[in-house]
C-alpha cells in the first residue's frame, strides 16, 4: 500500500451522531482540535429519523430513573451535569421553536433537520472537522491512537491523544448501524453487557396470534409492567400509556417501553382497564346479568372490539359474584408471553452495551485505557421512550468533551 498521510489532532471521535457531535463541539470550546469521522455519507441520520421527524430532543421531566443500566447509578453524573434546560438553551440561542407534546417531550415545531443545522454550525464555529465517508480500519495504542481508514476510498490516517467512541447502537441496521463500538471496547478488553433490542414493539406468541391478530390497529390506555419483577435491578416498572394491537403482537407507547425491561421467556402483565371497575354495577344488581348487560358494562370501559374479544375468550360460565369478580380481575392482569421482539430492524435503541464498570462517570472515560472515551447508545445506558436517549447522548457526550 502506497504510503498514507498521518494527520494529528488532539482527539477523534467516532461517529457523527447526537453523542459524538455534542462531544466534538465541547471539545472544541476548551480548545481542542477535533476530527469526527463518520462512517454514513450524512451526519445525524437517527436525529433525522426522529421522533417521527420532529426529534423529541428531550424530556423536562428527566430523571435518573428514567434509564436502565446494570448500574442504575452510573448516569446520575452526566445528567445532573449536561440537564435538558441546557440544550434547550442551545436550541434558544438559535432560535429553533418547539413544544411540549407530552409527559415532558419537547419536540421541534417545525424539523428534526434543524437539531442537525445547528449541531453543525455549532461544530463550523469551533472549527470541528466532519469527515463523511470514514471506514476506520484499524485502531491501534502506543502514546497515542492511531486510526487507519479509507475516505471516499482512499487511505488515511489520523492519530490523537483522545479517542471518543459515539458510533452509536444495533437499532436500524438498514440505515448503517454496526457492531464497531462493541468490537473496538473488545479490543481494549472492556466487558460488555448483553445487547438486546429495545423500545420495540412484542410479538404474539401462537395461541395469544390466534386470539388477537385479528384486532390489528385497536388501540386502548393500558398500564403495562412485568409479571416478575425479580430480573429488573431499577424499582417495578410499570408505564400507563396507550397500547395497540398490530398483526404481529403488540405495539404502542406503554409496550416498546415495558420491552425495554422484558427478557426471552418472561411474562408481561397489562392492566387493559386501569382504575376502571366494569362489573362494579352489574355486582350490585341481582337480576338482568347476562350476556348483553356484560358486554355494554365491556364496551363503557373499552374499545368494542376488544371488549366482544374479551367476553368471547373470558365470560364465566354463570355471571355469579365469584364469576364476575374473576373477570374483572383478569381484565385488570391480561399475562401474555411475547414470542419475541420484532428486533433491531424496529427497535428505537439497543439496551445493554459496554458495561459502565469500564468508565469514570464523571468523563466516559475508560478507567483502564487513558485516552478512551465512550458515549451515547454504545454505553450500557438506555433511556426510557420520550426524549430521554437523546438527552442521555448529549450529557454523555458534553461530560467526555470537557475531560479529553
Ligand atoms: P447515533 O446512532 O445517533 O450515532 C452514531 C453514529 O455513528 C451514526 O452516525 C453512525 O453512522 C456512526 N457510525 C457507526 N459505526 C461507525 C464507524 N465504524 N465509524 C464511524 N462512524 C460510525 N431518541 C429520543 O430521545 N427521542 C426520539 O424522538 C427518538 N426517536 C427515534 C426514532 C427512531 C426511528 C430511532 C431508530 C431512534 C430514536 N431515538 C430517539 C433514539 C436515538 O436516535 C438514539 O438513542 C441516539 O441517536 C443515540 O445517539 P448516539 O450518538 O449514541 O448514536
Amino acid at each position: 500500500m502506497a504510503s498514507q498521510n498521518v494527520e494529528h489532532c488532539d482527539v477523534i471521535v467516532l461517529g457523527a451522531g447526537a453523542a459524538g457531535l455534542m462531544c466534538a463541539i465541547e471539545a472544541a470550546k476548551h480548545g481542542k482540535s477535533v476530527v469526527v469521522l463518520e462512517l454514513a455519507d450524512e451526519i445525524g441520520k437517527k436525529i433525522l429519523i426522529s421522533g417521527g421527524g420532529r426529534c423529541n430532543f428531550t424530556n423536562i421531566l428527566c430523571k435518573p430513573e428514567n434509564f436502565i443500566s446494570e448500574n442504575p447509578h452510573f448516569a446520575k453524573s452526566a445528567l445532573a451535569r449536561y440537564q435538558p434546560k441546557d440544550f434547550i438553551a442551545l436550541l434558544e440561542k438559535h432560535q429553533i421553536k418547539y413544544h411540549e407534546k407530552t409527559l415532558g417531550q419537547l419536540f421541534c415545531d417545525g424539523s428534526a433537520r434543524e437539531i442537525v443545522t445547528m449541531l453543525e454550525a455549532e461544530c463550523a464555529a469551533v472549527g470541528v472537522s466532519i469527515i463523511v465517508n470514514a471506514r476506520v480500519q484499524k485502531v491501534e495504542r502506543n502514546e497515542s491512537f492511531k486510526i487507519n481508514l479509507t475516505i471516499d476510498g482512499r487511505p488515511h490516517s489520523y492519530s490523537a491523544k483522545s479517542l471518543v467512541v459515539a458510533t452509536g447502537g444495533l437499532s436500524i441496521p438498514k440505515m448503517g448501524a454496526t457492531g464497531f463500538g462493541y468490537d473496538l471496547a473488545r479490543q481494549f478488553g472492556l466487558k460488555i453487557v448483553e445487547c438486546r433490542p429495545a423500545l420495540v414493539p412484542l410479538t404474539f406468541n401462537e395461541e395469544d396470534h390466534y386470539n388477537w391478530s385479528d384486532l390489528t390497529g385497536v388501540s386502548t390506555e393500558v398500564i403495562a409492567s412485568l409479571a416478575s419483577t425479580k430480573t429488573a435491578k431499577n424499582a417495578k416498572p410499570r408505564f400507563r400509556e396507550k397500547m395497540l394491537i398490530t398483526h404481529r403482537g403488540l405495539s404502542g407507547p406503554a409496550i416498546l417501553q415495558i420491552s425495554s425491561y422484558w427478557k426471552q421467556g418472561s411474562a408481561i402483565t397489562v392492566d387493559l382497564v386501569p382504575d376502571k371497575k366494569p362489573t362494579e354495577l352489574l355486582m350490585q344488581k341481582i337480576s338482568g346479568r347476562d350476556v348483553p348487560a356484560v358486554s355494554h358494562a365491556f364496551r363503557d370501559v373499552l374499545p368494542h372490539r376488544l371488549a366482544d374479544r374479551w367476553l368471547n375468550l373470558y365470560a364465566p360460565e354463570r355471571f355469579t359474584n365469584q364469576g364476575l369478580e374473576e373477570m374483572e380481575r383478569s381484565i385488570h392482569h391480561w399475562q401474555i408471553t411475547p414470542e419475541g421482539t420484532e428486533g433491531y430492524e424496529k427497535a428505537e435503541v439497543t439496551a445493554g452495551g459496554v458495561s459502565t464498570d469500564a468508565f469514570d462517570a464523571k468523563t466516559m472515560q475508560a478507567k483502564s485505557v487513558p485516552g478512551l472515551f465512550f458515549i451515547g447508545e454504545v454505553v450500557d445506558v438506555t433511556g426510557h421512550l420520550g426524549g430521554f436517549n437523546f438527552q442521555w447522548a448529549w450529557a454523555s457526550g458534553y461530560c467526555a468533551g470537557q475531560a479529553v
